[in-house]
């Protein structure tokens, strides 16, 4: 199958995609041929950047502001996509993150815990509520929840992020059982350390000494994996979670 054409087609929504990961993963599936709805909710002119480097190299992508932790926002951002691209949504990558502070059990409270289940629970759940109308008229559709490699580590002083992308895995498996029936396929990709913009300056070398594969990953290892979760080429795979971290953990 040609690269440029295997998501051709296909609507994708990729939530936080204004920069980091979120960018890479979006001009990945617009290079695949996917139209790319590409979601922020601050930063304007990032999103805009997205959709420049996604036009400039011949895709199709268009900026969609909106806040996915809020039920109304989620609901107003799948109508647009729908308006914008005139077909519903194909392909729902759950990528978007807020801040994420280290702090210990003590300077923890419930709220610190549910900032963190918003984004990595509540957000894909408002998202699913309203793609799946469509995806199961449609009898098929992808969603691919970006989990984190913490899971397995269990990294101190980050219970709030660790329990929040930890319910993402359980919420993968159901979620795969429940839609499975519908021709919906639901995986997580697990990353490891993926440096960004926001690691700027940041040393690798000790997590990457660490390694297997002796690196911290590029963001192009996760929006490779992500273009094949979505693409028929993993026709057959569900409920799956798929560790891209140099083989720093093994399985989840
Ligand atoms: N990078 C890594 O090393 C790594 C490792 C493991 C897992 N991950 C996971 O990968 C995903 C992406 O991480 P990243 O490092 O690329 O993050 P990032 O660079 O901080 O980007 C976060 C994105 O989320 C958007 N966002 C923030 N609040 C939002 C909201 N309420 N509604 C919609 N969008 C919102 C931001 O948009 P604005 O710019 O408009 O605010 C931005 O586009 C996250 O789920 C993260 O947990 C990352």
């Amino acid at each position: 199958m040609n690269s440029s054409t295997r998501l051709e087609g296909k609507i994708a929504l990729v939530t936080g995609a204004s920069r980091g990961l979120g960018r890479h993963i979006a001009a990945a599936l617009a290079a695949a041929g996917a139209d790319v709805a590409v979601n922020y909710a601050n930063n304007v002119q990032d999103a805009e950047e997205t959709v420049r480097l996604i036009t400039t190299a011949g895709g199709s992508a268009i900026a969609f502001r909106a806040d996915i932790t809020n039920e109304a926002e989620v609901a107003d951002l799948n109508g647009r996509v729908e308006q914008h691209f005139g077909r519903s949504i194909d392909i729902l990558v759950n990528n978007a993150t807020g801040p994420q502070p280290m702090l210990s059990i003590e300077e923890s409270s419930w709220q610190t815990y549910m900032d963190q289940l918003e984004f990595f629970v509540k957000a894909p759940l408002l998202l699913a509520k309203a793609v799946l109308p469509s995806m199961k008229l449609k009898g098929e559709g992808s969603i691919i929840h970006i989990g984190s490699e913490v899971v397995q580590i269990g990294n101190a002083n980050f219970s709030s992020y660790v329990t929040a992308k930890s319910a993402m895995v359980g919420m993968t498996r159901s979620w795969a059982s429940e839609l499975g029936p519908h021709g919906i396929r639901v995986n997580l990709i697990a990353p490891g350390w993926i440096p960004v913009e926001r690691h700027e300056g940041v040393s690798t070398e000790g997590y990457s000494a660490g390694v297997p594969l002796g690196r911290v990953g590029e963001p192009a290892d996760i929006a490779n994996a992500v273009v094949f979760l979505a693409s028929s080429e993993s026709a057959f795979i569900t409920g799956q979670c798929l560790s891209v971290n140099g083989g720093n953990t093994f399985g989840i």
